[in-house]
Parts: C-alpha cells; sequence; structure tokens
C-alpha cells in the first residue's frame, strides 16, 4: 500500500485522483489544496466543478481511500508519492510576461514538500510545465542535507474537461518520464504500477523525463492547430460558397488525416491550449529558434481572429449597429459539458460586444456564476440569465457560442415568436438545424457557412 497525496485540488487534481483512488483501492490517496474553500466543497455533497460521472466517482471513494484536506504539511510528511497539480498560469510580468510559464506556485510547492518531508519521495509532474522543469525541482528538493532523495517523475494529464472521468478510466494512453537512472526508474515503476491497476499495460508509455514534458505540450499544440487550420479554412468557405463542414467531412475521412478536432468554431478555449502553445513559443524563441517560435504562435493569433472576426460579422450583419439591442448569448462555457470558463471563446465575445455597446444576456447551465467572476466589472453591464427562453426574449439576435446539446432542443418557433425581427442567429458551434432555423424566419449566419437570409430587399 502507498500513500499518494496530490498538491492541487482543481480541473486536473480532483477528478484524476478520484479515479485513482476508485481503482487503486489498496492505496491511500489524499487531496490537498492552499484553498480551504474548495477542500470544504470536495468534502461536501456540492462538488466545486461540474464534470459529468465525477459524483459517482467521488461518492464510491471518499472517506474509503480518498481524502480531502487543507492539512498541507502533515500529509506531505506521510506521502510516498506526491501528484502536483497546481496551476502554472502564463507569466503577466518580467521577462516572457505573456509567454512564458509562471512557475512560482510551483516552486513554492517544491519548498513547502521539502520543508515538510522526513522520508525520500517521488515528485509527480502532474501540471503543464515547460520541457526541462524536472531539473529545476530536482535541484530545489535534493538541496538537504538531511539525506532525503527525490525522485522527479513526470506524468502529464491528457483528460479533457467534460470527458474527464471516461478519458482516465479509458485513456488513449498514459505517458510517464523520467529519468533513466536505477532510483529513477524505481520511481517510473510506482507510477507505472499505479495507473497499471486499471489501464492495459500497453497503453503505458514510458520515455525519458523531457520527452515526456515536451509531448504534453506538444499534444495540445496540434490539437489547437488543427482548430485553428480548419477555422483558417471557414474564413476562406465564408468567401467562396464552400462549406466548411463538407470540407472538413471531405478532408477528415483521410485516414491520415482523421475526422476529430476539425469542427469550425468562434475559437477554441480552455486553460491549456493558448497557455501550453505560448509556452512553447517562449521556449523556442529562449533556444533560439525564432521560425519555429512564429510557427506556432500563428495557431494563437488564428484563434484570436476568429473570436474578433465573429464579433465584426455579428455586426456587419445587423446593419452596422448593435447598440443598445439586446443579444442573447447562448453559452458562456469554453465547451460543453464544463462549468469552466476560463480563456472561454464565449466571454471574447461578450466582452467585443460590449465594446459595440450592446445589450448582452448570457445563458448557460453550470458556467454562470464563473463568467460572472471572469468578466470582473463588466459583469456589471451583463444580465445572467438561466432560462434561455427568457434570455432570447426581445432580443435582437442570439448567438450559439458554447456547444451544449440541450441549445439544439429549444423550441425555436417560440424564440423567433419573441423576438424582435427581423431576428437573426450566429451559430458559433454550428449545431444548430440552419435550414429548419431559415424556415421559421430567422437570419441565420454560421462559421464558414453561406448565411441564410430572408431578407427581400
Ligand atoms: C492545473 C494546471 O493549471 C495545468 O497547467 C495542468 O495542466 C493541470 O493542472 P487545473 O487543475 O485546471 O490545471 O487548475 P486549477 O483548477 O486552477 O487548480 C489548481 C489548484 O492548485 C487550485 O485549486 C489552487 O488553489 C491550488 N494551488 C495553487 C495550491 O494548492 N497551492 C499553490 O501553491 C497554488
Ligand atoms: C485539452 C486537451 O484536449 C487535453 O488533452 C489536455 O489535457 C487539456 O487541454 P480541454 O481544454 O479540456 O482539453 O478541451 P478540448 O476538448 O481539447 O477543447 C478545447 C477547445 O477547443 C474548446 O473550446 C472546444 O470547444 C474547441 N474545439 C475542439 C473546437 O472549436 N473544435 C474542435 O473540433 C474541437
Amino acid at each position: 500500500m502507498a500513500n499518494v497525496l496530490c498538491i492541487g485540488a482543481g480541473y486536473v487534481g480532483g477528478p484524476t485522483m478520484a479515479v485513482i483512488a476508485k481503482n487503486c483501492p489498496g492505496h491511500r490517496v489524499v487531496v490537498v489544496d492552499i484553498n480551504a474553500e474548495k477542500i470544504a466543497a470536495w468534502n461536501s455533497e456540492r462538488l466545486p466543478i461540474y464534470e459529468p460521472g465525477l459524483d459517482e466517482v467521488v461518492r464510491t471513494a471518499r472517506g474509503r481511500n480518498l481524502f480531502f484536506s487543507a492539512d498541507i504539511g502533515p500529509n506531505i510528511a506521510e506521502a510516498d508519492i506526491i501528484f502536483v497539480s497546481v496551476n502554472t498560469p502564463t507569466k503577466t510580468f518580467g521577462h516572457g510576461a505573456g509567454r512564458a510559464a509562471d512557475l512560482q506556485y510551483w516552486e513554492k510547492t517544491a519548498r513547502q514538500i521539502l520543508e515538510n518531508s522526513t522520508s525520500s519521495k517521488v515528485v509527480v509532474e502532474k501540471s503543464t510545465l515547460p520541457v526541462r522543469t524536472a531539473q529545476a525541482m530536482e535541484r530545489i528538493l535534493n538541496s538537504n542535507d538531511r539525506g532525503l532523495h527525490f525522485d522527479v517523475v513526470s506524468n502529464p494529464e491528457f483528460l479533457a474537461e467534460g470527458t474527464a472521468i471516461q478519458d482516465m478510466e479509458q485513456p488513449d494512453r498514459v505517458l510517464v518520464g523520467a529519468r533513466q537512472t536505477a532510483s529513477g526508474r524505481e520511481a517510473m515503476q510506482a507510477i507505472v504500477d499505479i495507473y497499471a491497476e486499471w489501464v492495459p499495460r500497453e497503453r503505458i508509455i514510458t520515455a525519458n523525463l523531457w520527452s515526456s514534458e515536451l509531448s504534453k505540450l506538444v499534444a495540445n499544440a496540434f490539437l489547437a492547430q488543427r482548430v485553428s487550420s480548419i477555422n483558417a479554412i471557414a474564413n476562406l468557405c465564408e468567401k467562396t460558397e464552400a462549406d466548411v463542414a463538407e470540407v472538413a467531412h471531405a478532408v477528415g475521412t483521410d485516414s491520415r488525416i482523421g475526422p476529430r478536432f476539425l469542427r469550425a468554431s468562434v475559437g477554441f478555449g480552455g486553460s491549456c491550449f493558448k497557455k501550453d502553445i505560448l509556452n512553447l513559443v517562449y521556449l523556442c524563441e529562449h533556444y533560439g529558434l525564432p521560425e519555429v517560435a512564429a510557427y506556432w504562435e500563428q495557431v494563437v493569433k488564428m484563434n484570436e481572429y476568429q473570436g474578433t472576426s465573429f464579433v465584426q460579422k455579428m455586426v456587419a450583419a445587423m446593419f452596422n449597429t448593435v447598440a443598445g439591442k439586446r443579444i442573447a448569448l447562448l453559452g458562456a462555457a469554453f465547451k460543453a459539458n464544463t462549468s469552466d470558463t476560463r480563456e472561454s471563446p464565449a466571454l471574447a465575445v461578450c466582452r467585443g460586444l460590449l465594446e459595440e455597446r450592446a445589450s448582452v444576456v448570457i445563458t448557460d447551465p453550470y458556467a454562470l456564476a464563473n463568467a460572472q467572476a471572469d468578466l470582473g466589472e463588466q459583469a456589471e453591464q451583463v444580465v445572467f440569465e438561466p432560462d434561455p427562453y427568457v434570455a432570447a426574449r426581445d432580443a435582437h439576435a442570439i448567438a450559439v457560442l458554447t456547444e451544449w446539446s440541450h441549445f439544439v432542443e429549444l423550441d425555436y418557433e417560440a424564440i423567433f415568436q419573441s423576438m424582435v425581427k427581423p431576428a437573426f442567429v450566429f451559430d458559433g458551434r454550428n449545431i444548430l438545424d440552419h435550414k429548419k432555423l431559415h424556415a421559421i424566419g430567422f437570419n441565420v449566419y454560421a462559421v464558414g457557412k453561406p448565411p441564410l437570409t430572408n431578407f427581400t430587399a
């Protein structure tokens, strides 16, 4: 039996440890966080994040071999294996601001581990980090004169929010990277053994430490690049009467390319894509590779363009002004099935519309509280309305910004009746039935498709 600890009870730490505890009843798993309120929520009936299937997994393991605690020091002392899953945001100050990763929480956590340790431990990098961070960690951790030895292992998370439990239960692969020394290999084996409790051994990939750290950045960069690539093509489709969904289907059926992550949209969001690509860009610049840096930076630039041009298209379609017009935004979360609004394109569109002095109403089933917090002072100018029908009433336009499936099921006939005419739909996720909406009387604008309008003149 091992004592497993996770520092950081966020979107990654919480679900990851819950699934580990569920599948490894022989291990004791504790999750700690500096935020005592968050820990209290993990111990309550109302978990701090919305994630399908999470409640059930937590209910199975909590109190049995899964514990949430705000008492960090003593739990570090007892742990054999420590996963670190604290946040690593983009630096906002000093050298590398806006690109490099801010590692201050990581370093603080390393020192906290050192301070509270009385035995040797394996420290696992779960957070996404710049390649070669493990070296800095090893230097801090092993700078003690108490005879303690720490092995740093990289085990990047590949779970996506909204499908976190499924991704953890049946991962495409698990990656574990370590130093190729005797103690490094032993530490790696300890982590492999945890996953081998439920993941087929051939899906557990082992690698050297630097390959593992870099692979996480590269996986996210490739995924984001596909979205930016199809979004770039969507813009060309809008100029040429091609339909991006047809193009994506035709292109994606080539087995070398594959069909996934080719949905054109108002842009990608989430805590990882932008941060990780900027981190990659910074690393390339740091290592004297400006052309490589510029290549990847374009993925982020394309995504920013996608958000701002969406707002411009809305304004242009609505007779070049949205000032004072009520506009209902369907969706605040950065994707469906999550309450997370970090880097959400919905909020970027909201901000753009506020600049144009529109009167914005946002509806979302789970993400309104986070949206309100993220918008800061601007939230005062926005109405947050859980009921989509109320949100759309008296609106000039509705814009779909998150691919929540229940937006597809709404009674658009009734919504149309309650709106100001001419009524507009902007489908930033291409999930609605555009022909049907057009027949109801809407003027329909989708991403990468010819608009369907009902104007007679
Ligand atoms: C985090 C990282 O941001 C990301 O780089 C990585 O890929 C996965 O882990 P996430 O779990 O989504 O992502 O972050 P967040 O929900 O913000 O959770 C981080 C938690 O760490 C927070 O609850 C925060 O309170 C906690 N924390 C932060 C600590 O416990 N100690 C610290 O020193 C700093
Ligand atoms: C991502 C990675 O997928 C995951 O492996 C990693 O561990 C963390 O970062 P996540 O950010 O949770 O996960 O969501 P993801 O499903 O990758 O979607 C990211 C964004 O891209 C969302 O805003 C989504 O709506 C958008 N997207 C995705 C598209 O616009 N089109 C697509 O075809 C796919």
